[in-house]
């Protein structure tokens, strides 16, 4: 009996012939057919006709483990595990990058007008499609300033505004509070640029300050709402340098990014998507999208609170930025909104700076898998083929062209691939020429480690790990300097 039926298994009792039958036979046929082989004898040892029952249990045994290997190797088929992370600059697959400047049927773009009426359009759609998704933001969503406050700090040196901003629709207001913090400079005279960027930890942890509101707020890795202590505060001072941006004579702005929503999948039920009428199609937005959408509502009301001259902050002058899963944000935010007048993305790596084609560190086929409620449904196609997409992230930095963009990448951070990303800066280089501009300045090569380099597009590696540091803070000010002032 088992006799005929396993060779089928295996492949052989179809196809005698092996030099046919061999290049069919994949590796888990043959490692089912192995231990379906020893199923098969240990059956021939406990068969002897004195007994009939261990055979029928054998039986069933068999069609049992049957199912179960088929049942594994379709949900293996469905979800292939994830290759382990290329570090190896010489095992890079070949690969051809997309022309950011020939459209999908494949007209050159030569004119600056040709670029903004029809490849960026197009180039922004595609984003959107296949990797961010979008949003159903019908414009019905208001936005309510339930609380400001404002004090002098710092000695006199700046000012702290806190916002509370309550999110509703037609009446319906679940409880969507995203609470924002502003310092601006004191002394300085007339309308000052800012930065605006998201943070992860909670307002209370970008300075030491005490006045800063100890606010509720999401933790991702438990998935509930926790009351921070006081011992929490200024945690992530160094990432924001808030005293060293007054002196520069900036503003800085900033949120949790969790209040817009939490960061974890599911998390949708209990941010701002909750206003959104979402079919769940796989091009819909997801968390990345909405954290980005958020930065434009905050835009909104720094720009309504400036032109009430409640706020010193030129409004043409802000910056945004954002470091890692807020990287990829800010990039995306920058892309679809041009009112932001420079980007910057800090160690921002796969999904935001970094090449995806080039699959060194963390890949499309990780992100989507560790993180599957970043982007949407479809950017999940290319997990193993990367090769279809319709664009690679060069064209992301190059949709915010002809304004500076900033990347910034750590020696250390291997997993979002620093060349990758100085790669984008490079590639994007002709769409920012074709503007009119200086693109990255003529740069040839990623240049060494803490030598910033480039003209619109700004390039610089460190030294150190993950992080934002003092060195970063140093880089965006003067890039930002020598844009704005
Ligand atoms: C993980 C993730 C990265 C992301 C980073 C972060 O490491 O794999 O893509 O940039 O988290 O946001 O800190």
């Amino acid at each position: 009996m088992s006799l005929v039926w396993i060779p089928a298994c295996a492949g052989r009792t179809r196809f005698p012939n092996k030099s046919f039958a061999h290049p069919l036979r994949s590796l888990r046929t043959l490692r089912y057919s192995i231990l379906l082989r020893l199923m098969v004898k240990s059956n021939r040892k406990g068969t002897p006709t004195r007994k009939g029952i261990p055979l029928m249990y054998s039986f069933r045994f068999f069609a049992l483990s049957c199912a179960l290997l088929l049942t594994m190797s379709l949900a293996n088929a469905q979800n292939p595990p994830v290759a382990p992370a290329n570090y190896d600059e010489t095992k890079i697959p070949d690969f051809t990058l997309t022309d950011p400047l020939k459209t999908s049927d494949g007209r050159i773009v030569d004119t600056p007008e040709m670029w903004n009426n029809v490849r960026r359009p197009e180039l922004l759609a595609l984003f959107d499609e296949q990797m961010f998704g979008k949003l159903s933001d019908d414009g019905s969503i208001t936005i309510t300033i339930r609380e400001k406050h404002t004090e002098s700090v710092f000695n006199g040196k700046g000012t702290r505004h806190q916002l509370v901003l309550q999110f509703s629709k037609q009446g319906e207001s679940p409880e969507i509070v995203i609470n924002v913090l502003i310092y601006t400079p004191n002394n300085v005279a007339g309308k000052v640029p800012a930065f605006l960027g998201l943070n992860f930890m909670g307002n209370h942890t970008v300075d030491a300050d005490p006045g800063i509101r100890l606010n509720t707020i999401w933790n991702r890795s438990e998935r509930k709402q926790y009351q921070p202590t006081a011992e929490e505060r200024g945690r992530q001072s160094s990432r924001w340098q808030i005293e060293k941006v007054l002196d520069r004579g900036y503003a800085t702005a900033t949120a949790h990014y969790c209040d817009i929503e939490p960061d974890f999948n599911g998390g949708s039920i209990h941010g701002v998507r909750q206003l959104f009428d979402q079919k769940g199609e796989p091009n819909e937005g997801n968390t990345i999208a909405t954290w980005a959408w958020g930065l434009s509502r905050i835009y909104d009301v720094l720009a309504k609170l400036a032109e009430a001259g409640e706020l010193n902050i030129d409004i043409n002058k802000v910056i945004v930025h954002g470091h890692s899963r807020l990287g990829k944000t800010s990039l995306w935010a920058g892309a679809l909104d041009e009112r932001f007048a420079i980007v910057i993305s800090n160690n921002s790596g796969c999904g935001g700076a970094a090449l995806s084609r080039r699959e060194y560190g963390e890949t499309v086929h990780r992100i989507n898998t560790s993180f599957p409620h970043w982007f949407n449904g479809n950017f999940k196609k290319y997990n193993l083929d990367v090769n279809a997409l319709p664009f690679d992230q060069h064209e992301l930095i190059a949709l915010i062209a002809p304004r500076p963009v900033y990347i910034a990448s750590a020696v250390e951070d291997r997993w979002a691939d620093p060349k990758g990303e100085f790669l984008s800066g490079f590639y994007a280089d002709p769409v920012y020429r074709l503007l009119g501009t200086d693109g990255i300045a003529g740069v040839k090569e990623m240049p060494g480690v803490n030598q910033p380099v480039g003209g619109r597009i700004g390039y610089h590696i460190r030294t150190g790990a993950h992080d934002v540091t003092e060195y970063d803070w140093e880089q965006f000010l003067n890039f930002a300097d020598k844009h704005l002032k």
